[in-house]
């Protein structure tokens, strides 16, 4: 029987024509060097890039580029780099987080408007990862992911140091008089110490975990360090296997079914991963279609314990969970709760990875029989103070502080924070519990990582080392603490957080994952009364700010722009060449 004609490519549309128009579109990349039988209908595949020296995290992108377009020549594609936001997280103002719809605004254009057929996403730090993602999912194109991979191991005093936890840990330490400003110096200059992403399980290696949980990525591909040969090879492969998945037409959304994401959250929960990974998944699901909540983060997280040992949860780091046998060793540990049917664009299914995985460092990957640590996954949280959700990482919080009462001192921003936590007359004790608004994702705008705000310094100096806070924040990946986030709705939109003033009562009881503010209906309504009144016009008129503001959604929806869920399509209606 003779094959069955296979369906044109995107790129003939542009390079196939012997007119006008086909000119046009090949001479202007004849002009990039191009020879003429490049145009001969073979696959044109993207590598979108968000390389920059603007932070160590995307800074090795360029080279591992080099290595996709070996393997793209080699399978017999065609090759285009260009470049897509690159997002520093550690040098964004007010916060990257803001940015990350832009970036996907930016992928899903760029990738629809151009004669591309398939396409590499190189991204690595926080919000590249599923910026790049929701970007590619809503266009529906053959897509692969090559992370940045994460940097060696910090160094200082002679032990290993891990990015952003002991910076916490460091900074904390000189706040309470125990660390010398020479020492938190010297730590600072061993603590990034080559091109990658942090090398703790913060929420760039969660993402990078998480995109081989969902099967979008060659196996390894989380754990390989940034300057690791094998990450290269693994870009080789990446290149040619793209070619393959655009003849097979294996389209992004035939890998991100229900499935795939139930595999993210289980990797999520075994990793011990970033609170942040529940906003972006949501996210992504919705570009697809997929029904995705934070209940099921809660829910599926019970299925498997903390399997590896990595900061802020454990004690090693992304190195050392490379040596360790990587995510394929976490996914045969997860063993009989794995999806193992789910399509990766490997080829694979996942059930084929972790068959042929093995765990080499038991002290780092553990099994279900003798975890790291209990479940690791998030709760989520209910109550008069979160009627749409709010979450916590337990692993990384204090047993005992999950289950508390205890009185608000409250910050109504950042700034206020800033002014007020060391003011010796603050009142407050260990039993407080710090409140922070206006920092969800409309009133920052762009919802920052701060929710893990430092201790008073006057608690610090008795010993404090952990209270109970409370914000419509983010924190980073790399942080710990009994921290409550993305408390939703969030204070600007109108949530009870807002109403909360300084000396009220508050109860958490995690177990039964209730948040209340124990505060009576009628003084709430009058605090709402004059709360509408006290309001001043946002000063954000113009500009992204606006269109974000105006736009994105609540933490619990994944913090998408409204009109950006769901597909697009690679389907261009009108041509004006
Ligand atoms: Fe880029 Fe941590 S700052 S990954």
């Amino acid at each position: 029987m003779a094959d069955a004609p296979r369906k044109p490519l995107r790129s003939t549309r542009s390079y196939g024509k012997l007119d006008r128009d086909g000119f046009i579109h090949r001479s202007w990349m004849k002009g990039t060097g191009v020879p003429e039988d490049v145009f001969d209908g073979r696959p044109v595949i993207g590598i979108a890039n968000t390389w920059s020296e603007l932070v160590t995290c995307q800074v090795g992108l360029k080279q591992l580029a080099e290595h996709v377009k070996r393997g793209v020549w080699e399978a017999g594609g065609f090759p285009i780099e260009f470049p897509a936001m690159s997002l520093p997280e550690t040098q964004m103002r007010p916060t990257a987080m803001l940015y990350r719809n832009l970036l996907a605004m930016e992928v899903e254009e760029s990738l629809r408007a151009n004669p591309l057929d398939g396409v590499v996403l190189l991204g690595g730090c926080d919000k590249t990862t599923p910026g790049l993602l929701m970007g590619a999912a809503s266009v529906d194109l053959p897509v692969m992911f090559v992370s940045s991979g994460p940097m060696l191991n910090g160094k200082f005093r002679g032990k290993d140091i891990g990015s952003g936890t002991d910076v916490w840990r460091f900074s904390e330490a000189v706040r309470a008089g125990e660390m010398t400003l020479a020492d938190f110096m010297a730590a600072e200059r061993g603590m990034s110490r080559s091109a990658g992403v942090c090398n703790t399980m913060g929420t760039a290696s969660t993402m990078a975990s998480i995109v081989e949980g969902l099967g979008l990525c060659l196996p390894e591909n989380a754990t390989l360090p940034a300057v690791d040969s094998r990450r290269q090879a693994l870009a080789h492969i990446t290149g040619r296997r793209i070619v393959q998945l655009v003849k097979e037409d294996l389209r992004i959304s035939r890998v991100l079914t229900r499935e795939a994401f139930e595999n993210a959250i289980l990797v999520h929960a075994a990793v011990g991963g970033s609170t942040n990974a529940v906003i972006h998944l949501i996210a992504l699901a919705g570009r697809v279609g997929v029904e995705l909540t934070q209940d099921d983060f809660d829910r599926l997280g019970r299925e498997v314990p903390l399997l590896v040992n990595l900061k802020p949860s454990g004690q090693y780091l992304m190195e050392n969970f490379s040596d360790a046998g990587g995510v394929p060793a976490v996914l045969k540990e997860i063993g009989p709760v794995l999806r193992s049917g789910a399509l990766t664009v490997s080829g694979l299914t996942q059930g084929d990875i972790a068959a042929a995985a093995e765990t080499f460092i038991p002290e780092v990957i553990g099994t279900r029989e003798a975890p790291i640590g209990p479940s690791s996954g998030v709760w989520v949280l209910r109550g008069n103070l979160a009627p749409d959700g709010a979450i916590v990482k337990p692993s990384a919080a204090t047993p005992a502080l999950l289950t508390h009462k205890g009185r608000a001192v409250v910050f109504e921003n950042i700034e206020h924070y800033k002014a007020r936590v060391d003011d010796p007359e603050l009142e407050v004790d260990a039993q407080s519990i710090l409140v922070l608004k206006g920092c969800g994702p409309k009133g920052y705008p762009g919802m920052p990582e701060v929710g893990n705000m430092a201790l008073p310094r006057k608690l610090l100096e008795q010993g404090v080392r952990d209270m109970v806070r409370i914000s419509d924040a983010r924190m980073s990946g790399t942080a710990y603490g009994t921290v409550i986030l993305h408390v939703s709705p969030e204070a600007e939109a109108g949530g009870v957080l807002a109403l909360v003033q300084d000396g009220d009562l508050i109860e958490i009881d995690g177990p039964g994952r209730r948040l209340e503010l124990l505060v009576d209906d009628a003084e709430l309504a009058r605090r709402r009364q004059a709360w509408e009144a006290d309001r001043t016009p946002s000063q954000f008129t113009r500009g992204w700010y606006r269109l974000y503001i105006d736009t994105v959604m609540q933490a619990d929806r994944g913090a998408d722009l409204d009109f950006l869920v769901g597909k697009s399509s690679s389907e261009v209606l009108r041509e004006s060449h």
